[in-house]
Protein backbone atom coordinates (compact mmCIF):
# COMPACT_ATOMS: atom_id res chain seq x y z
CA UNK A 1 0.00 0.00 0.00
CA UNK A 2 0.87 3.47 -0.50
CA UNK A 3 1.46 4.48 3.34
CA UNK A 4 1.03 8.37 2.72
CA UNK A 5 1.62 10.42 5.72
CA UNK A 6 -0.25 12.76 6.09
CA UNK A 7 -2.95 10.72 5.06
CA UNK A 8 -5.04 11.68 2.20
CA UNK A 9 -9.04 11.81 1.65
CA UNK A 10 -8.84 8.94 -0.41
CA UNK A 11 -6.59 6.34 -2.56
CA UNK A 12 -8.27 4.25 -5.04
CA UNK A 13 -5.53 1.63 -5.78
CA UNK A 14 -5.00 0.29 -9.03
CA UNK A 15 -2.97 -2.93 -10.42
CA UNK A 16 0.11 -1.94 -12.47
CA UNK A 17 2.48 1.36 -12.64
CA UNK A 18 4.10 3.77 -13.97
CA UNK A 19 7.85 2.95 -14.39
CA UNK A 20 10.08 6.07 -14.86
CA UNK A 21 12.86 5.68 -17.45
CA UNK A 22 15.98 7.85 -18.75
CA UNK A 23 13.13 8.94 -21.65
CA UNK A 24 10.28 9.79 -19.62
CA UNK A 25 9.18 13.46 -19.65
CA UNK A 26 7.66 16.00 -17.09
CA UNK A 27 5.25 18.86 -18.65
CA UNK A 28 4.60 21.18 -15.92
CA UNK A 29 1.20 23.22 -17.58
CA UNK A 30 0.84 27.22 -17.11
CA UNK A 31 0.89 28.11 -13.62
CA UNK A 32 2.89 24.88 -12.72
CA UNK A 33 6.20 25.32 -13.53
CA UNK A 34 7.61 26.49 -10.36
CA UNK A 35 6.38 23.11 -9.23
CA UNK A 36 8.34 21.39 -12.18
CA UNK A 37 11.17 22.71 -11.69
CA UNK A 38 11.29 21.59 -7.85
CA UNK A 39 9.94 18.60 -8.66
CA UNK A 40 12.29 18.11 -11.97
CA UNK A 41 15.75 19.02 -9.50
CA UNK A 42 14.46 16.59 -6.43
CA UNK A 43 13.76 13.88 -8.82
CA UNK A 44 16.99 14.21 -10.18
CA UNK A 45 18.57 14.67 -7.77
CA UNK A 46 17.46 11.38 -5.78
CA UNK A 47 16.86 9.31 -9.14
CA UNK A 48 19.38 10.40 -11.70
CA UNK A 49 16.73 10.49 -14.15
CA UNK A 50 16.60 13.73 -15.83
CA UNK A 51 12.82 13.98 -16.40
CA UNK A 52 13.25 16.05 -20.14
CA UNK A 53 11.00 19.26 -20.60
CA UNK A 54 7.93 17.66 -22.48
CA UNK A 55 6.18 19.98 -24.50
CA UNK A 56 2.48 18.54 -24.28
CA UNK A 57 0.91 16.44 -21.36
CA UNK A 58 0.28 13.40 -23.87
CA UNK A 59 4.03 13.87 -25.39
CA UNK A 60 5.09 12.11 -22.38
CA UNK A 61 4.16 8.55 -23.64
CA UNK A 62 2.49 7.06 -20.72
CA UNK A 63 5.99 6.70 -18.75
CA UNK A 64 5.70 10.71 -17.77
CA UNK A 65 4.41 12.82 -15.52
CA UNK A 66 2.23 15.82 -16.26
CA UNK A 67 1.11 18.75 -13.64
CA UNK A 68 -1.79 21.08 -14.54
CA UNK A 69 -4.33 23.34 -12.57
CA UNK A 70 -7.73 22.39 -12.58
CA UNK A 71 -9.90 25.78 -11.39
CA UNK A 72 -12.47 23.32 -10.23
CA UNK A 73 -10.49 22.36 -7.24
CA UNK A 74 -9.99 24.47 -4.25
CA UNK A 75 -6.49 26.40 -3.34
CA UNK A 76 -4.24 23.29 -1.72
CA UNK A 77 -6.77 20.38 -2.80
CA UNK A 78 -4.99 18.08 -5.71
CA UNK A 79 -5.80 15.17 -7.42
CA UNK A 80 -2.77 12.54 -8.47
CA UNK A 81 -3.78 9.87 -11.13
CA UNK A 82 -0.81 7.34 -11.69
CA UNK A 83 -2.49 4.93 -14.95
CA UNK A 84 -1.16 3.80 -18.20
CA UNK A 85 -1.34 7.42 -19.28
CA UNK A 86 1.91 8.31 -16.93
CA UNK A 87 1.23 10.51 -13.53
CA UNK A 88 -0.83 13.26 -14.03
CA UNK A 89 -1.16 15.92 -10.71
CA UNK A 90 -3.92 18.74 -11.12
CA UNK A 91 -4.50 20.85 -8.00
CA UNK A 92 -6.57 24.10 -7.35
CA UNK A 93 -4.00 26.49 -7.53
CA UNK A 94 0.11 25.83 -7.62
CA UNK A 95 0.32 25.31 -3.83
CA UNK A 96 -2.11 22.28 -4.38
CA UNK A 97 -0.11 20.79 -7.29
CA UNK A 98 2.82 21.39 -5.09
CA UNK A 99 1.05 19.04 -2.52
CA UNK A 100 0.38 16.78 -4.68
CA UNK A 101 4.03 16.57 -5.38
CA UNK A 102 4.76 15.68 -2.41
CA UNK A 103 2.24 12.14 -2.13
CA UNK A 104 4.06 11.83 -6.01
CA UNK A 105 7.31 11.85 -4.02
CA UNK A 106 6.36 9.45 -1.48
CA UNK A 107 4.87 7.55 -4.07
CA UNK A 108 8.15 6.85 -5.00
CA UNK A 109 9.97 5.05 -1.84
CA UNK A 110 12.19 6.34 0.72
CA UNK A 111 14.92 6.26 -1.66
CA UNK A 112 13.19 9.47 -3.65
CA UNK A 113 14.50 11.35 -0.12
CA UNK A 114 17.69 11.01 -0.96
CA UNK A 115 19.91 13.61 -2.62
CA UNK A 116 21.84 11.24 -4.79
CA UNK A 117 20.76 7.68 -6.56
CA UNK A 118 22.91 4.65 -4.86
CA UNK A 119 22.63 2.67 -8.18
CA UNK A 120 22.11 3.36 -11.17
CA UNK A 121 19.89 0.38 -11.92
CA UNK A 122 17.18 0.70 -9.99
CA UNK A 123 13.70 0.56 -11.50
CA UNK A 124 11.56 4.19 -10.03
CA UNK A 125 8.09 3.24 -10.30
CA UNK A 126 4.61 4.78 -9.56
CA UNK A 127 2.02 2.40 -8.11
CA UNK A 128 -1.34 2.80 -10.60
CA UNK A 129 -3.41 4.89 -8.01
CA UNK A 130 -6.03 7.38 -7.66
CA UNK A 131 -5.44 10.32 -4.90
CA UNK A 132 -8.09 12.77 -4.27
CA UNK A 133 -7.20 15.42 -1.27
CA UNK A 134 -7.54 18.50 0.29
CA UNK A 135 -6.23 19.66 4.15
CA UNK A 136 -8.48 19.85 6.89
CA UNK A 137 -6.84 23.07 7.94
CA UNK A 138 -5.67 26.14 6.00
CA UNK A 139 -3.16 26.63 8.73
CA UNK A 140 -0.64 24.12 9.71
CA UNK A 141 2.38 25.40 11.02
CA UNK A 142 5.78 24.94 12.93
CA UNK A 143 7.02 27.38 15.54
CA UNK A 144 10.99 27.98 15.53
CA UNK A 145 12.49 29.62 17.55
CA UNK A 146 15.88 30.39 17.00
CA UNK A 147 16.39 33.08 19.59
CA UNK A 148 17.43 30.62 22.61
CA UNK A 149 19.43 28.97 20.79
CA UNK A 150 20.78 30.26 17.38
CA UNK A 151 19.45 27.90 13.59
CA UNK A 152 22.02 29.02 10.75
CA UNK A 153 20.64 29.44 7.68
CA UNK A 154 21.12 26.30 6.10
CA UNK A 155 19.19 24.70 8.86
CA UNK A 156 16.20 26.85 8.95
CA UNK A 157 16.22 26.04 5.05
CA UNK A 158 16.06 22.24 5.65
CA UNK A 159 13.31 22.44 7.86
CA UNK A 160 11.35 24.06 5.11
CA UNK A 161 12.10 21.13 3.08
CA UNK A 162 11.08 19.12 6.08
CA UNK A 163 7.95 21.20 6.50
CA UNK A 164 6.96 20.71 2.94
CA UNK A 165 7.37 17.09 3.14
CA UNK A 166 4.86 17.22 5.75
CA UNK A 167 2.67 19.49 3.41
CA UNK A 168 3.42 22.48 6.12
CA UNK A 169 2.35 25.70 5.35
CA UNK A 170 3.25 28.20 7.60
CA UNK A 171 6.96 28.97 9.86
CA UNK A 172 5.79 30.92 12.51
CA UNK A 173 10.12 32.25 13.01
CA UNK A 174 10.50 33.32 16.76
CA UNK A 175 13.06 35.93 15.60
CA UNK A 176 13.35 37.85 19.10
CA UNK A 177 13.86 36.97 22.53
CA UNK A 178 15.18 37.66 26.01
CA UNK A 179 18.40 35.24 24.67
CA UNK A 180 19.20 36.79 21.58
CA UNK A 181 17.32 38.98 18.79
CA UNK A 182 18.34 37.13 15.07
CA UNK A 183 17.75 39.38 12.64
CA UNK A 184 19.62 42.68 11.34
CA UNK A 185 17.88 45.67 11.91
CA UNK A 186 19.84 48.40 9.79
CA UNK A 187 18.53 51.78 11.63
CA UNK A 188 19.35 49.70 14.54
CA UNK A 189 22.77 47.98 14.40
CA UNK A 190 23.32 47.14 18.06
CA UNK A 191 20.24 44.96 17.80
CA UNK A 192 22.35 42.29 16.09
CA UNK A 193 25.92 43.33 17.37
CA UNK A 194 25.26 43.38 20.86
CA UNK A 195 21.90 41.51 20.93
CA UNK A 196 22.26 38.47 18.90
CA UNK A 197 25.04 36.59 21.16
CA UNK A 198 25.27 36.10 24.70
CA UNK A 199 28.76 35.16 27.02
CA UNK A 200 27.30 32.03 28.46
CA UNK A 201 24.78 29.43 28.24
CA UNK A 202 22.61 27.64 31.44
CA UNK A 203 22.83 24.05 30.75
CA UNK A 204 19.25 22.60 30.87
CA UNK A 205 16.60 23.73 32.98
CA UNK A 206 17.15 27.30 35.23
CA UNK A 207 17.41 24.97 38.48
CA UNK A 208 20.57 23.47 36.78
CA UNK A 209 23.96 24.43 37.96
CA UNK A 210 25.36 23.46 34.77
CA UNK A 211 26.64 26.42 32.60
CA UNK A 212 28.49 26.14 28.80
CA UNK A 213 31.27 29.09 29.06
CA UNK A 214 31.38 28.76 25.26
CA UNK A 215 29.34 32.28 23.92
CA UNK A 216 26.51 31.53 21.76
CA UNK A 217 24.66 33.77 19.34
CA UNK A 218 24.48 34.20 15.47
CA UNK A 219 21.68 36.49 13.07
CA UNK A 220 20.46 36.10 9.71
CA UNK A 221 21.64 39.34 7.80
CA UNK A 222 18.85 40.93 5.84
CA UNK A 223 19.48 38.87 2.48
CA UNK A 224 19.37 36.01 4.58
CA UNK A 225 15.83 36.69 5.51
CA UNK A 226 15.29 37.09 1.61
CA UNK A 227 16.75 33.86 0.41
CA UNK A 228 14.73 32.34 3.70
CA UNK A 229 11.03 33.69 2.47
CA UNK A 230 12.16 33.00 -1.12
CA UNK A 231 13.11 29.59 -0.56
CA UNK A 232 9.58 28.97 1.78
CA UNK A 233 7.62 30.69 -0.78
CA UNK A 234 9.04 27.90 -3.16
CA UNK A 235 7.16 25.85 -1.44
CA UNK A 236 4.12 27.63 -0.86
CA UNK A 237 4.96 28.03 2.73
CA UNK A 238 4.06 31.30 4.19
CA UNK A 239 6.71 32.90 6.89
CA UNK A 240 5.49 34.66 9.62
CA UNK A 241 8.37 36.23 11.86
CA UNK A 242 7.58 37.13 15.48
CA UNK A 243 9.41 40.37 16.56
CA UNK A 244 8.08 39.93 20.72
CA UNK A 245 6.87 42.96 22.71
CA UNK A 246 6.61 44.04 25.34
CA UNK A 247 8.19 41.38 27.30
CA UNK A 248 10.74 38.33 26.14
CA UNK A 249 12.60 42.12 25.18
CA UNK A 250 15.92 41.60 27.08
CA UNK A 251 18.11 41.43 24.59
CA UNK A 252 16.79 44.73 22.84
CA UNK A 253 17.12 46.14 25.98
CA UNK A 254 20.71 45.15 26.74
CA UNK A 255 21.89 46.72 22.73
CA UNK A 256 19.50 49.78 23.41
CA UNK A 257 19.13 50.11 27.71
CA UNK A 258 17.03 53.24 26.73
CA UNK A 259 14.07 50.97 25.59
CA UNK A 260 13.90 49.13 29.29
CA UNK A 261 12.29 50.91 32.42
CA UNK A 262 15.46 53.08 33.36
CA UNK A 263 13.93 54.65 36.26
CA UNK A 264 13.16 51.78 37.68
CA UNK A 265 16.51 49.43 36.78
CA UNK A 266 19.87 49.86 35.78
CA UNK A 267 19.23 48.95 32.17
CA UNK A 268 23.02 49.97 30.96
CA UNK A 269 24.01 47.03 33.10
CA UNK A 270 21.64 44.19 30.99
CA UNK A 271 23.38 42.00 29.22
CA UNK A 272 21.79 39.57 26.62
CA UNK A 273 20.11 36.84 29.46
CA UNK A 274 22.02 33.73 29.78
CA UNK A 275 19.44 31.38 31.66
CA UNK A 276 15.42 30.58 31.04
CA UNK A 277 12.64 31.89 32.46
CA UNK A 278 10.17 34.46 32.41
CA UNK A 279 12.31 37.69 32.86
CA UNK A 280 10.97 40.79 34.38
CA UNK A 281 12.97 43.25 32.38
CA UNK A 282 10.56 44.79 29.54
CA UNK A 283 10.19 47.32 27.62
CA UNK A 284 9.20 50.60 29.24
CA UNK A 285 5.82 51.84 27.85
CA UNK A 286 6.51 55.17 26.03
CA UNK A 287 6.23 56.49 23.15
CA UNK A 288 9.85 56.30 21.97
CA UNK A 289 9.89 52.59 22.67
CA UNK A 290 6.71 52.34 20.08
CA UNK A 291 8.79 54.53 17.89
CA UNK A 292 11.84 52.67 17.81
CA UNK A 293 9.67 49.19 17.11
CA UNK A 294 8.00 50.90 14.22
CA UNK A 295 11.21 50.92 12.80
CA UNK A 296 12.05 47.83 13.25
CA UNK A 297 8.87 46.87 12.01
CA UNK A 298 9.56 49.32 8.69
CA UNK A 299 12.26 46.88 8.12
CA UNK A 300 10.27 43.65 8.77
CA UNK A 301 7.29 44.55 6.50
CA UNK A 302 10.02 45.05 3.85
CA UNK A 303 11.82 41.43 4.47
CA UNK A 304 8.81 39.75 4.54
CA UNK A 305 6.42 41.10 2.03
CA UNK A 306 2.64 40.38 2.47
CA UNK A 307 2.53 38.85 -1.06
CA UNK A 308 4.84 35.67 -0.50
CA UNK A 309 2.07 33.37 0.85
CA UNK A 310 -1.46 33.66 2.27
CA UNK A 311 -0.58 33.67 5.44
CA UNK A 312 2.51 36.36 4.72
CA UNK A 313 0.31 39.54 5.86
CA UNK A 314 0.51 38.30 9.58
CA UNK A 315 3.33 40.08 11.45
CA UNK A 316 3.37 38.07 15.08
CA UNK A 317 3.95 40.63 18.06
CA UNK A 318 4.03 38.08 21.22
CA UNK A 319 2.76 39.73 23.81
CA UNK A 320 2.93 36.48 26.31
CA UNK A 321 4.69 36.40 29.56
CA UNK A 322 4.95 40.34 30.09
CA UNK A 323 5.49 40.63 33.88
CA UNK A 324 4.09 43.82 34.89
CA UNK A 325 6.47 44.74 38.13
CA UNK A 326 8.39 47.59 36.79
CA UNK A 327 5.32 49.22 35.31
CA UNK A 328 4.08 49.13 38.47
CA UNK A 329 7.09 50.39 40.27
CA UNK A 330 8.03 52.93 37.26
CA UNK A 331 6.73 56.72 37.28
CA UNK A 332 7.26 56.80 34.02
CA UNK A 333 4.58 54.09 32.69
CA UNK A 334 2.58 55.30 35.67
CA UNK A 335 2.20 58.65 34.04
CA UNK A 336 1.88 56.73 31.03
CA UNK A 337 -1.38 55.41 32.50
CA UNK A 338 -2.99 57.89 33.69
CA UNK A 339 -2.64 60.02 30.31
CA UNK A 340 -3.94 57.55 28.60
CA UNK A 341 -6.84 57.72 30.68
CA UNK A 342 -6.51 53.52 31.32
CA UNK A 343 -7.66 51.75 34.26
CA UNK A 344 -4.06 49.56 34.87
CA UNK A 345 -1.08 48.00 33.69
CA UNK A 346 -3.14 45.39 31.51
CA UNK A 347 -4.81 47.63 29.72
CA UNK A 348 -1.35 49.62 29.42
CA UNK A 349 -0.23 46.54 27.47
CA UNK A 350 -3.24 46.65 25.26
CA UNK A 351 -2.97 50.08 24.30
CA UNK A 352 0.85 48.80 23.65
CA UNK A 353 -0.25 46.01 21.44
CA UNK A 354 -3.44 47.58 19.66
CA UNK A 355 -0.69 50.43 18.79
CA UNK A 356 0.57 48.13 16.74
CA UNK A 357 -2.25 46.55 15.36
CA UNK A 358 -3.66 49.75 14.09
CA UNK A 359 -0.14 50.31 12.78
CA UNK A 360 -0.06 47.01 10.80
CA UNK A 361 -3.53 47.37 9.52
CA UNK A 362 -2.57 50.54 8.19
CA UNK A 363 0.01 48.81 6.44
CA UNK A 364 -2.31 46.30 5.08
CA UNK A 365 -0.72 44.02 7.47
CA UNK A 366 -2.58 42.07 10.33
CA UNK A 367 -1.27 41.23 13.91
CA UNK A 368 -1.19 38.29 15.20
CA UNK A 369 0.33 37.49 19.07
CA UNK A 370 -0.10 35.34 22.06
CA UNK A 371 -3.22 34.84 24.11
CA UNK A 372 -2.43 37.23 26.44
CA UNK A 373 -3.21 39.97 23.96
CA UNK A 374 -6.54 39.39 24.42
CA UNK A 375 -6.20 40.84 28.18
CA UNK A 376 -6.13 44.54 27.66
CA UNK A 377 -8.81 44.29 24.71
CA UNK A 378 -8.19 43.44 21.25
CA UNK A 379 -9.03 45.32 18.19
CA UNK A 380 -11.12 43.33 15.56
CA UNK A 381 -9.05 41.65 12.93
CA UNK A 382 -5.86 40.60 15.27
CA UNK A 383 -5.53 37.04 15.43
CA UNK A 384 -4.66 34.92 18.76
CA UNK A 385 -1.72 31.94 18.81
CA UNK A 386 -3.49 30.14 22.10
CA UNK A 387 -0.91 28.59 23.73
CA UNK A 388 -2.28 28.26 27.49
CA UNK A 389 -4.42 25.53 26.66
CA UNK A 390 -7.92 26.16 24.76
CA UNK A 391 -8.81 29.13 26.84
CA UNK A 392 -7.87 31.84 24.80
CA UNK A 393 -8.86 30.48 21.72
CA UNK A 394 -11.80 29.77 22.83
CA UNK A 395 -12.37 33.45 24.07
CA UNK A 396 -10.74 34.45 20.66
CA UNK A 397 -13.07 32.49 18.70
CA UNK A 398 -16.38 34.13 20.22
CA UNK A 399 -15.23 37.09 19.77
CA UNK A 400 -14.74 36.72 16.35
CA UNK A 401 -10.68 36.50 16.19
CA UNK A 402 -9.37 34.43 13.50
CA UNK A 403 -7.06 31.60 16.34
CA UNK A 404 -3.94 29.09 15.63
CA UNK A 405 -4.59 26.48 17.95
CA UNK A 406 -1.05 25.04 19.95
CA UNK A 407 -1.50 24.56 22.97
CA UNK A 408 1.43 24.21 25.36
CA UNK A 409 -0.33 20.96 27.31
CA UNK A 410 -0.50 19.07 23.36
CA UNK A 411 1.84 20.77 20.94
CA UNK A 412 4.94 22.19 23.00
CA UNK A 413 7.58 19.46 21.21
CA UNK A 414 9.97 20.82 23.97
CA UNK A 415 8.14 18.56 26.31
CA UNK A 416 9.34 15.04 26.58
CA UNK A 417 8.15 12.43 24.76
CA UNK A 418 8.17 9.55 27.36
CA UNK A 419 8.20 9.01 31.01
CA UNK A 420 11.64 7.19 32.37
CA UNK A 421 14.68 8.45 33.33
CA UNK A 422 16.47 8.61 29.45
CA UNK A 423 14.96 11.59 28.00
CA UNK A 424 17.13 13.86 26.93
CA UNK A 425 16.70 17.18 29.41
CA UNK A 426 13.14 16.02 30.25
CA UNK A 427 10.88 18.95 30.77
CA UNK A 428 7.45 19.81 30.67
CA UNK A 429 4.43 16.95 30.73
CA UNK A 430 5.05 13.56 29.17
CA UNK A 431 3.65 13.93 25.38
CA UNK A 432 3.71 11.07 22.99
CA UNK A 433 3.70 10.53 19.47
CA UNK A 434 -0.26 8.98 19.83
CA UNK A 435 -1.08 12.18 22.25
CA UNK A 436 0.03 14.75 19.54
CA UNK A 437 -1.54 12.15 16.89
CA UNK A 438 -5.13 12.36 19.57
CA UNK A 439 -4.47 16.55 19.84
CA UNK A 440 -8.17 17.58 17.88
CA UNK A 441 -7.45 21.45 17.54
CA UNK A 442 -11.37 22.84 17.53
CA UNK A 443 -12.89 22.08 21.15
CA UNK A 444 -16.00 20.63 20.94
CA UNK A 445 -17.84 23.25 22.96
CA UNK A 446 -17.58 25.67 20.04
CA UNK A 447 -20.21 26.00 17.57
CA UNK A 448 -19.48 25.67 13.79
CA UNK A 449 -19.57 29.50 12.90
CA UNK A 450 -16.96 30.28 15.94
CA UNK A 451 -14.90 26.71 15.45
CA UNK A 452 -14.86 28.07 11.61
CA UNK A 453 -12.34 30.75 13.51
CA UNK A 454 -9.95 27.84 13.79
CA UNK A 455 -7.22 28.73 11.07
CA UNK A 456 -5.66 25.70 12.31
CA UNK A 457 -2.65 24.66 14.51
CA UNK A 458 0.85 24.32 15.09
CA UNK A 459 3.70 22.47 17.07
CA UNK A 460 5.78 24.84 18.92
CA UNK A 461 9.43 24.24 18.99
CA UNK A 462 10.97 26.26 22.20
CA UNK A 463 14.63 25.87 21.89
CA UNK A 464 15.88 26.39 25.82
CA UNK A 465 17.18 22.83 25.98
CA UNK A 466 17.85 22.17 22.33
CA UNK A 467 21.47 23.50 21.27
CA UNK A 468 21.91 22.02 18.02
CA UNK A 469 19.81 20.55 15.10
CA UNK A 470 20.45 16.94 16.89
CA UNK A 471 18.21 17.99 19.72
CA UNK A 472 15.59 20.18 17.70
CA UNK A 473 15.72 17.21 15.10
CA UNK A 474 14.86 14.80 18.18
CA UNK A 475 12.09 16.81 19.91
CA UNK A 476 10.63 17.41 16.64
CA UNK A 477 9.91 14.02 14.81
CA UNK A 478 8.36 11.94 14.80
CA UNK A 479 6.25 14.28 16.53
CA UNK A 480 5.40 16.72 13.96
CA UNK A 481 4.24 14.06 11.52
CA UNK A 482 1.20 13.39 14.14
CA UNK A 483 0.75 17.02 13.79
CA UNK A 484 1.19 17.35 10.28
CA UNK A 485 -1.54 14.38 9.94
CA UNK A 486 -3.88 16.08 12.65
CA UNK A 487 -3.45 19.51 10.83
CA UNK A 488 -4.30 18.17 7.50
CA UNK A 489 -6.14 15.05 7.32
CA UNK A 490 -9.92 14.43 7.99
CA UNK A 491 -9.64 12.51 11.25
CA UNK A 492 -12.50 11.32 13.31
CA UNK A 493 -12.74 12.19 17.13
CA UNK A 494 -9.40 11.77 19.32
CA UNK A 495 -10.52 8.26 20.61
CA UNK A 496 -11.91 7.15 17.52
CA UNK A 497 -8.10 7.52 15.70
CA UNK A 498 -6.44 4.94 14.05
CA UNK A 499 -3.36 4.99 15.93
CA UNK A 500 -2.20 1.55 15.27
CA UNK A 501 -2.50 2.59 11.16
CA UNK A 502 -0.68 5.43 12.08
CA UNK A 503 2.48 3.79 13.61
CA UNK A 504 1.99 1.18 10.66
CA UNK A 505 3.00 3.89 8.14
CA UNK A 506 4.93 5.24 10.38
CA UNK A 507 7.62 2.07 9.71
CA UNK A 508 7.80 3.51 6.32
CA UNK A 509 7.51 7.39 7.11
CA UNK A 510 10.50 6.66 9.18
CA UNK A 511 12.89 5.50 6.00
CA UNK A 512 11.95 8.64 4.54
CA UNK A 513 13.22 10.75 7.53
CA UNK A 514 16.04 8.31 7.72
CA UNK A 515 16.65 9.51 3.90
CA UNK A 516 16.43 12.92 4.42
CA UNK A 517 18.86 12.40 7.43
CA UNK A 518 16.19 13.07 10.25
CA UNK A 519 18.00 12.74 13.71
CA UNK A 520 14.41 11.57 15.58
CA UNK A 521 13.40 10.10 18.52
CA UNK A 522 12.92 6.25 17.45
CA UNK A 523 9.95 4.44 18.62
CA UNK A 524 12.31 2.29 21.26
CA UNK A 525 13.71 5.43 22.67
CA UNK A 526 16.56 7.32 22.48
CA UNK A 527 20.05 6.38 21.32
CA UNK A 528 22.72 6.30 23.39
CA UNK A 529 24.19 9.93 21.52
CA UNK A 530 20.22 11.53 22.02
CA UNK A 531 20.68 11.20 25.68
CA UNK A 532 21.88 13.61 27.77
CA UNK A 533 23.05 12.57 30.81
CA UNK A 534 23.14 14.77 33.88
CA UNK A 535 21.91 18.04 32.83
CA UNK A 536 18.73 18.44 35.10
CA UNK A 537 14.81 19.18 33.54
CA UNK A 538 11.73 19.82 35.41
CA UNK A 539 9.07 17.04 35.06
CA UNK A 540 5.51 17.46 35.71
CA UNK A 541 4.36 15.03 36.37
CA UNK A 542 0.07 14.81 36.99
CA UNK A 543 -2.66 15.74 34.70
CA UNK A 544 -1.68 18.91 32.64
CA UNK A 545 -4.04 22.04 33.98
CA UNK A 546 -6.49 23.58 31.31
CA UNK A 547 -7.73 20.14 29.79
C1 LIG B 1 4.92 31.05 25.23
O1 LIG B 1 5.11 29.83 25.34
N1 LIG B 1 5.42 31.89 26.10
C2 LIG B 1 4.15 31.59 24.14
Amino acid sequence: MTELIPAPRSVVAGSGEVRLTARSGLHAARGTEGVGQWLRTVLWQATGLPLREARELDDTDGDGIGLRLDPRLGPEEYRLVSDPGGVLVEGGSAAGVFRGAQTLRQLLGPDAFRRAPLRRDRVWAVPHVTVEDAPRFRWRGLMLDVARHFMPKEGVLRYLDLMAAHKLNVLHFHLTDDQGWRVEIRRHPKLTEVGSWRARTKIGHRASPLWDDKPHGGHYTQDDIREIVAYAAERHISVVPEIDVPGHSQAAIAAYPELGNTDVVDTASLTVWDTWGINPNVLAPTDDTLRFYEEVLEEVLELFPADAGPFSPFVHIGGDECVKDQWRASDTAQKQISNLGLADEEALQGWFIGHFHTWLAARGRRLIGWDEILQGGLAPGAAVSSWRGYAGGVTAARAGHDVVMCPEQQVYLDHRQAAGPEEPVPIGYVRTLEDVYRFEPVPAELTPEEAARVLGTQANVWTEVMEDQGRVDYQTFPRLAALAEVAWSALPAPEERDFAGFERRMTTHYRRLDALGVGYRPPTGPLPWQTRPGVLGRPIDGPPPNL
